[in-house]
């Protein structure tokens, strides 16, 4: 369903200036909540209009806005129109703005906001979001973790505005990292142990003949020949590589289960059959002032080899419209040459390929050291929250205190991680983002959860007539305009494929929600009031929801 209000405003403008309303859809934006009462509700940049050729660009902005904004002829829809430095305010009828507001949530539930006419313009297709992509035997590691959690935003989010959207976990189970484990484990290896642990003894050793290799350069030499074997398709080296392969990738998935929701396809190496040493010129004058190299001397692959193999089967396998790769910022030039190589190959979708980078993520430690596996992360957030939460009285009624834990202390992480740009570095701090008020994951957890006890016990209010005039106290109406923003930070994070502007949204109406709880009463208020009060919270609620699920968290309805 389109927005009621923008739709309205855009078919004034669209009268006023002699174009479709679709031209002026996007440039009609809401206001952020402010305290005032009688605030307006949306602005119109006339910049924007200069910019789209709508205005001409010789005349005197000022002017411009002031003449356009008397040209607009408000009704009982909207109600006032002003101009201001540059843009035009726009205050819609109060009444309606409950009315159909409300209307829309009910009608459009979990779709609410991703049906927004914002969105016609942009095309659904597929979109292969690359995430994740620990490699055998390594640790994984917040490195990682971000990636996986930024990854799984990117793919909610798109899949959310209705593209189809293929997650792929890159493994790195190849190159001559594996070729060190191979030969490290002809060394050192225990099948006893491998049955037992793997990923720790896969891991053990790794750092084993991580050690040796650094004064024997035989190790390193072995490391060489057993990749060699690798990649001639030698029978006996890809069987070690299979059966540590299918170890990695079990372990793993019993890791991920822990996010709700993320499931991958698991990308198996693909074999690019190229013959001597290969470089690639990437200079613009052709002088090899900037190059790749795709081929070792000895004729097997390097990084950016396997890279564009694989890029090259998933545009077969899913001929693709878009394909995304999130990792850590140190891979930005990799991903260039990756790119610029694709497009000097022919392959003009290089062009829809993108590499979402991100910072460090500093001092992830548990109790038991610098982080190490997943794992560990997962249960010191668990175990945290589960210490946080004993203080409560509904986890002592709680069936599965721990898995609501888990819920808990992995939203927390998410909104920490998603809190700023994503190109930053930053610090991590339990004590932190562990927090029940400020703005935390667990703040969002709680709000949602209060919200639903209180549609558990008292209904969603749809039930029976319903009186716009009994939510027209300033925080129900807060509440109403900042939900009219919803869409436009869905087409926003869309656009830059940043979380945060979608995490300050829901701490905003998070601590909108937690007011008007606390001000506006269901319990002993007349029936109708309570009522509507409830279908507003209900609403709320709804969005909150949606908004956490796109983000990765899955909410709660207890803590
Ligand atoms: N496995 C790599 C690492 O741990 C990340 C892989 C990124 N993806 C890619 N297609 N190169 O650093």
């Amino acid at each position: 369903m389109a927005c009621y209000f923008r739709r309205s405003i855009a078919s004034k403008l669209s009268r006023a200036l002699g174009r479709s309303e679709d031209a002026f859809i996007s440039a009609v934006c809401a206001i952020p909540v402010s305290k005032k009462q009688q605030s307006p509700d949306f602005r119109l940049s006339v910049n924007t209009l200069l910019r789209n050729g709508i205005l001409p660009t010789n005349g005197d902005l000022q002017a411009q806005t002031e003449a356009l904004a008397s040209q607009l002829k408000q009704d009982s829809v909207v109600e006032e129109i002003f101009a201001g430095r540059g843009v035009i305010h726009f205050r819609v009828s109060r009444n309606l703005l409950v009315q159909k507001v409300l209307e829309q949530l009910c009608q459009e539930r979990h779709k609410f906001g991703v049906k927004s006419e914002l969105f016609d313009g942009l095309k659904k297709g597929t979109t292969v979001v690359e995430f994740s992509s620990p490699n055998i035997a390594k640790k994984f590691h917040a490195g990682h973790l971000r990636s996986t959690i930024i990854g799984n935003f990117i793919a909610n989010l798109k899949e959310s505005l209705g593209n189809n959207v293929i997650r792929v976990n890159y493994l790195g189970d190849w190159g001559m990292q594996f070729g060190l484990l191979g030969a490290g484990f002809q060394l050192f290896g225990c099948q006893e142990k491998l049955k037992k642990n793997p990923l720790q003894h896969l891991f053990d050793v790794y750092v084993q003949v991580n050690k040796e290799a650094e004064n024997n350069e035989v190790i390193g030499q072995a490391a060489r020949e057993f990749f060699r074997r690798l990649e001639q398709q030698e029978h006996q080296a890809l069987l070690l590589w299979k059966q540590f392969r299918e170890i990695t990738v079990e372990e793993y998935q019993q890791v991920y289960k822990a996010f709700v929701g993320l499931n991958f396809c698991l990308n198996c190496f693909i074999k690019l059959k190229q013959k001597g040493t290969g470089v690639v010129d990437l200079s613009s004058a052709g002088d090899m002032s900037s190059y790749s190299t795709v081929l070792r001397s000895d004729g097997t692959s390097l990084y950016i080899t396997r890279d564009l193999a694989a890029a090259l089967d998933r545009k077969e396998r899913y001929n693709f419209d878009e394909m995304i790769y999130v990792t850590d910022k140190s891979q930005g030039i990799h991903f260039q040459q990756l790119f610029q190589i694709l497009l000097a190959m022919g392959h003009s979708w290089a062009e829809r390929c993108q590499h979402v980078p991100f910072g460090l993520v500093q001092g992830m430690k548990t109790r038991l050291g610098e982080v190490v596996f997943l794992e560990d992360v997962l249960d010191e957030a668990r175990a945290r929250m589960l210490r946080n939460m004993s203080q409560s009285k509904t986890t002592k009624e709680m069936v599965y205190p721990e898995d609501t834990a888990e819920k808990v202390g992995i939203s927390a992480l998410i909104v920490q991680d998603f809190k700023g740009p994503l190109g930053s570095d930053y610090k991590f701090d339990w004590d932190r983002i562990l927090q029940a008020q400020g703005d935390t994951g667990v703040f969002l957890q709680y709000t949602h959860a209060r919200l639903c006890s209180l549609i558990h016990r008292y209904g969603d209010g749809e039930e029976g007539a319903f009186d716009p005039s009994l939510l027209l106290d300033q925080r129900s109406i807060s509440i109403l305009q900042h939900l009219l923003r919803y869409d436009e930070v869905l087409y926003q994070s869309v656009q830059d494929l940043q979380p945060k502007h979608l995490v300050n949204f829901l701490m905003t109406l998070s601590h909108l929600a937690a007011s008007a709880h606390r001000e506006l009463p269901v319990k002993g208020s007349p029936q109708a009031v309570a009522q509507a009060r409830l279908r507003l919270f209900s609403g709320v609620c709804t969005v909150l929801a949606n908004g956490m699920k796109i983000l990765g968290i899955t909410p709660v309805e207890k803590m």
